[in-house]
Order: structure tokens, then sequence, then C-alpha cells
């Protein structure tokens, strides 16, 4: 059943299943730069993604039906499978293009939930694009990105899948100057935090726009840049999820940490190193200091092929 498609792409199979790969959204940055009548606040940020991902399996059904498998399915034990973004994903996708096929959607959680990686958003938009190729069905871009939208503002920027700096609320997505290979230790300290609990304990001025201006040309360079930005749900966090301060403070004391952040509203923070090498030996290092930490190693991914990412390695 595993045999690959003449010519196709190597993740749709002689029996119609399609793998689809949903990698972490790391955020490098994050400037709360103002806040909307609606009560969503406007962002300036450089996201990323991480080659370590969830994995989303179609396979042609008469209805639609979602089972969560996987290291972190007890964590969705309480979301209700009817009311997972996943499914309100394929609803929004069947009612834009009039299909009326199923799927059979198995997600393999892999990344940990309510962890400010964007776990939701990154599944929701790999069942967009598994669903249009099960279905054979596409929307012109900007109708796409607007259901994405509508879905969770983060869910656009997961559907683009590469580096990219993001505003508004998330519907602004631009390219950013070309990153340099880097790799992104991923550490959660096993609390979850819900996104508008931190957006609510934030406090103090608004932030302003600091799109980086030209390439950096390594890692070092990277780090350099991203050290005079932030994250600015930082201290909202650190206030719900005292714990987050600790993580940011010993990654940071790590042989080979270029800087360490927080992505998203938390609780999963990053190192960011220079070879892969030096990531998992610190990995190995702060595995041994803090066993109850969930953490992995990551490359830094560019643009990808988020069907071809679902063949690698898990
Ligand atoms: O859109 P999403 O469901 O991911 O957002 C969850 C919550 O996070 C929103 O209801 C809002 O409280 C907060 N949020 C925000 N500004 C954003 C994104 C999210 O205030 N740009």
């Amino acid at each position: 059943a595993t045999q690959q498609d003449k010519g196709g792409s190597s993740a749709t199979f002689v029996d119609g299943t399609v793998r689809v790969a949903a990698p972490a959204k790391v955020n490098l940055t994050l400037h709360v730069t103002g806040r909307r009548d609606d009560g969503y606040h406007l962002l300036h940020s450089l996201v990323v993604f991480a080659g370590l991902f969830d994995r989303v399996i179609l396979e042609p059904a008469d209805r639609l039906s979602l089972e969560v498998v996987g290291p972190n399915a007890s964590a969705l034990a309480g979301v209700p499978t009817d009311d997972n973004i996943v499914l309100r994903a394929a609803w929004a996708l069947a009612a834009a293009t009039g299909s009326r096929k199923g799927a059979r959607i198995t997600l393999h959680k892999m990344l940990p939930v309510a962890a400010g990686i964007g776990g939701g958003s990154t599944d929701a938009a790999a069942a967009l694009h598994g669903l249009m190729r099960l279905w054979d069905v596409r929307l012109p871009t900007d109708r796409l990105l607007q259901l994405a939208g509508g879905l969770g503002a983060d869910v656009p920027v997961c559907l683009r899948g590469r580096p990219t700096e993001m505003s508004g609320v998330g519907e602004i997505l631009r390219e950013p100057p070309p990153l340099p290979a880097a790799w992104l230790l991923l550490v959660n300290p096993g609390v979850p935090l819900s996104t508008p609990q931190v957006f609510k304990a934030r406090s103090g001025d608004f932030g302003k726009d600091m799109p980086l201006s030209e390439a950096p040309r390594d890692a070092a360079a990277l780090a350099s840049a991203l050290a005079v930005r932030r994250n600015d749900l930082t201290a909202a966090a650190i206030s719900l999820v005292p714990e987050i301060g600790r993580v940011l403070a010993t990654m940071a004391a790590l042989p080979g940490c270029l800087l360490s952040r927080m992505s998203g509203s938390g609780a999963t923070c990053w190192g960011l190193f220079t070879t892969e090498y030096e990531c998992r030996a610190a990995a190995r290092a702060l595995r041994l200091e803090s066993p109850g930490w969930w953490m992995e190693p990551a490359p830094l991914l560019g643009a990808f092929d988020p069907f071809e990412l679902a063949e690698g390695q898990p």
C-alpha cells in the first residue's frame, strides 16, 4: 500500500492515501504593535518552521472523520473531535469548493498542544493542503488564505510554510531576507498555556515593527539581529507560568546557544545554534539537567514541500 505514484508527489500512494507534514511554527520575534477594536492584537513577527512535525494522513472516505494518535494525542483528549480545527478546516474547504467527498483523517500528534508552536494552526494548514490533493480541488491563493484566516490567526502563515514576516493579526505575509542555516532546540516545560489568557495578561506599551533589513550571513549574525528584537508576550507568559523563566535562563547557559527566546504565547522556548552537533549536544546536557521538560532539536527550515517533508523522519 506504500508504493509510490509514478511521476507524482512522493506523498501520493496507489491506494489514494495522502500524507502531509505539519511542522512546528516558531516565532523568532513577536512584537505586539497595537490592538484592534475586536480585541485581536496587531503583531509583527518573524515566523519560521522547524523540521519537527505532526503528520496528517488522509484516506479517501465517504464521510469526514478524525482520529488523533501519537505521543501528544492524550493532551487533546479533552478536545471534542467534532470541534477540532482540522475538521473545521475540512468543512470550510468543502463549503468553499463545493466538494462532497469525505476523508478519513488521522492526526499523528508529535508536537505539544497549547504550546506556542502552532500545533492546531499547522495541523489545519496541512489538512487544507492534503484535502485539496485528496479531493482534487483548488482555490485562488487569496481565497484560500482568507479561509485559513477564518480558522485561526496563525493558519495563513502555516499554509505559506516558509520563513515569513507576518503582520496585521496574521493576514499580512511578506518574504523576509533569506535566513542562514541554523538549528533550533525547542524546549517546553510541560505546562499548557492558553493564548487568549497570555494576551490578556500582557501589559505595557505597544512595540513597533522591526523587520530584518538585510540577510544575516550566518546563525551568529541572525542571533545578533534577533537579540535587539523581542517576544512581547514573554513577561505575560512568565507571570502565568514562572517555569518559562527557568527554561530561558537554563537554555541561555548551554554551550553553543547563541540566543534563547519564547515562541508565540509560550510556553515553548527555542535556543538558536549554528550546527546540528552543538544543538544535539545541548539537548543531551539539558535532558540530564531537566528530565521533565519536553525537548527536541530541529533544523530551521527554508522553503519546504509539506508532502515531501512527511516522508522524512518523524
Ligand atoms: O485566532 P486564534 O484562535 O489563534 O486566536 C486565539 C486568541 O488569541 C484570540 O481569541 C485572541 O484572544 C488572541 N489573539 C490576539 N491577537 C492575535 C492572535 C490571537 O489577541 N493576533
